[in-house]
């Protein structure tokens, strides 16, 4: 994490009640928000208080996991806290077994390349990944597709 924000943000994993605020905070960033029910176990949220203030996810399938639904409330960007879920998930994953990680991503894609992704064609994905919503389509043909080892 780059310098601390002022506010304590704790990160913890989501909660049926906390769907609603990361859903609205996907919308104000024009991120697609599909499915995140059914995935609620393998998403963490930031909190300030019981605020929810950011947000990330897996969709693991196998040994490959789509990392999906990286948010920050605009507030709280550029102090650390997407740096932080990002790291957080990293470790999740491969606390589940998961060795690939895979994302799209129309708007972050220096920020994910300075955290160890490379941009891959989007045809080199396992099938587990490109049967994703995310992949099929949620995501338009012009996001950028990325892959990192979990443990490089
Ligand atoms: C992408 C996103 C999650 C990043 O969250 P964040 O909390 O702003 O990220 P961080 O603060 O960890 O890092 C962001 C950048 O700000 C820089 N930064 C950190 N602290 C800073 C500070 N005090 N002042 C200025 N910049 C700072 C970081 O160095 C980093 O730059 P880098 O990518 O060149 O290394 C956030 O911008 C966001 O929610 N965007 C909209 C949704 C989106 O595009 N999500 C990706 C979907 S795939």
């Amino acid at each position: 994490m780059k310098a601390p924000p002022s506010v304590r943000i704790v990160v913890k994993s989501a909660r049926a009640e906390d769907v609603a605020a990361i859903v609205a905070l996907l919308q104000d960033a024009g991120l697609p928000h599909e499915g995140i029910g059914t995935h609620l176990n393998e998403f963490l949220v930031a909190r300030v208080g019981e605020e929810v203030v950011g947000a990330v996810g897996l969709e693991v399938h196998g040994t490959a996991a789509l990392l999906r639904s990286l948010v920050v409330a605009p507030e709280l960007r550029g102090k650390g806290l997407g740096e932080g879920l990002t790291g957080t998930i990293v470790a999740r994953a491969a606390s589940l077994g998961v060795q690939q990680l895979y994302l799209l991503t129309t708007t972050a894609a220096h920020f994910f390349a300075r955290r160890g992704f490379t941009a891959i064609a989007r045809g080199n994905v396992p099938a587990g990944i490109a049967g994703t919503e995310e992949f099929k389509s949620l995501c338009p043909a012009s996001a950028v597709c990325m892959q990192r080892l979990v443990k490089p």
